[in-house]
C-alpha cells in the first residue's frame, strides 16, 4: 500500500494483562473506539509506528508525482492535460496534509524530508515502474489510486485523530484520480487497434505491481497484528488485495482488456476470484530499493528539493522580516 511493511517494533502483541495500566487505559479507548489526539497519552511504540506509517504514506504521496509528472507535458489534449496536472497537484496536498499529520507526533518535516532523500524511508514499491506510454496514466489512475481508495476508506476509522480525519479529504480526491484513469483507458480501448494495445500493454505491465502494493501476506506477521491492535491498520492486506480484485476485474472485462493472470477464475463457492501468486522476490527487490527506477526517482525527488532552495530562504526572508517589522510596530 502507500505504506507498506510498516514495522512495529515488537515481535509479538502483548496481552491485556502484561500492559501497564496507563496502556491498559489506552488500548481501552482504542477498543471503545475513542479517538487518540495528539496531547494524549500514547505508548512510544505507538507514537513511532505512526510516524513511519504517516511519513512512509506522505513520501509515496509525493514521489507518486513523478511518474505522472513527466507526461503533463505530453498528455494528448487540454483537457487531458488539466486533468493530469489537477491530479499530480492532489497527490502533492496528500502528501502535505500527511506531513503535518505526522508533525503532530513530534518530528519535523526537515527530519521526515532528510530521511526520504537519504533512502532512509521507504515509500510505495508502486512508483519504482517506469510509466512507458499514455495508457499508463490510465493504469495508474485506474489501478494504483484504485488499489489506494481500498486501503484508505477504513483508516477513515483509524485510531489517530489527525491520520484518520487528513483520510477523509484524501478518499474523496482519490475517487476522482480513480474515475479519470478509468475514463483515459475507456477512450481508449473504444479508439483504434493501436490504442487499445497500448491499454493492453499498461494493464499487463501495472497488473501484479498493483496487487503488490496490498503487501505480503500479513497472517503471520506480528507487525500486522500489532498494528490491528491499535487500529491504525483496519484490515488484513489480503482481504484488501481479494476485495481489489473482486472490484477491478470486471471493470477490465468491461473494458476488453485480459488480465495478466492464467490462474485467475471466479470461484463460485468462496464468491470470490482465485488469483496467481504475486511474484515476492520482485516485490522484496523493489522495497530494497533494486527496482527499475528507485535511484531515479530518489534522484529526481533530491534534485527537486535542492532546486526550491531558494524558494524556501525567500519564504523564510520574508516572514523573518515580516515577523521584525510588526515586532518594532508593538513597540513602537
Ligand atoms: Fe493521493
Ligand atoms: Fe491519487
Amino acid at each position: 500500500m502507500y505504506a507498506q511493511m510498516v514495522d512495529t517494533g515488537v515481535d509479538r502483541v502483548k496481552s491485556m494483562e502484561e500492559m501497564s495500566p496507563e496502556e491498559q487505559a489506552f488500548q481501552k479507548r482504542i477498543d471503545e473506539g475513542i479517538r487518540i489526539e495528539p496531547k494524549d497519552f500514547m505508548p512510544e511504540g505507538y507514537r513511532k509506528t505512526l510516524i513511519r506509517q504517516i511519513s512512509q504514506h506522505a513520501h509515496s504521496e509525493i514521489v507518486g508525482m513523478l511518474p505522472e509528472g513527466n507526461w503533463v507535458t505530453r498528455a494528448p489534449s487540454l483537457k487531458r492535460k488539466a486533468i493530469l496536472l489537477a491530479k499530480v497537484q492532489d497527490e502533492g496536498g496528500h502528501g502535505l496534509y500527511l506531513y503535518c499529520a505526522a508533525e503532530t507526533l513530534g518530528v519535523s518535516r526537515d527530519e521526515l524530508l532528510d530521511a526520504l532523500h537519504t533512502g532512509k524511508a521507504k515509500y510505495s514499491s508502486i512508483f519504482n515502474y517506469p510509466t512507458l506510454n499514455w495508457a499508463d496514466i490510465g493504469a495508474i489512475g485506474w489501478l494504483v489510486d484504485g488499489a489506494a481508495i481500498m486501503n484508505q476508506v477504513p483508516l477513515q476509522r483509524c485510531s489517530y485523530g489527525p491520520y484518520g480525519r487528513a483520510m477523509v479529504r484524501i478518499c474523496k480526491e482519490e475517487s476522482f484520480h480513480q474515475r479519470q484513469g478509468y475514463d483515459l483507458l475507456l477512450a481508449m480501448c473504444r479508439g483504434t487497434e493501436e490504442q487499445k494495445k497500448m491499454a493492453q500493454d499498461a494493464l499487463n505491465r501495472w497488473w501484479w505491481p498493483s496487487l503488490m502494493m496490498f503487501g505480503p501476506h500479513d497472517d503471520q506477521s506480528a507487525h500486522s497484528a500489532q498494528s490491528m491492535q491499535w487500529k491504525i491498520k483496519i484490515e488484513s492486506n489480503d482481504s484488501l488485495r481479494q476485495r481489489f480484485v473482486d472490484q477491478t476485474v470486471p471493470q477490465a472485462e468491461f473494458l476488453g482488456l485480459t488480465v495478466p493472470d492464467p490462474a485467475l477464475r471466479w470461484n463460485e463457492e468462496r464468491g470470490h476470484y482465485d488469483f496467481g501468486e504475486i511474484n515476492w522476490k520482485e516485490f522484496f527487490a523493489v522495497v530494497k530499493g533494486n527496482g527499475p527506477c528507485n535511484k531515479e526517482r530518489l534522484q529526481a525527488r533530491v534534485e527537486a528539493y535542492e532546486a526550491g532552495r531558494w524558494v524556501r530562504d525567500a519564504a523564510l526572508a520574508y516572514a523573518q522580516k515580516h515577523e521584525s517589522d510588526s515586532d518594532r510596530r508593538l513597540v513602537a
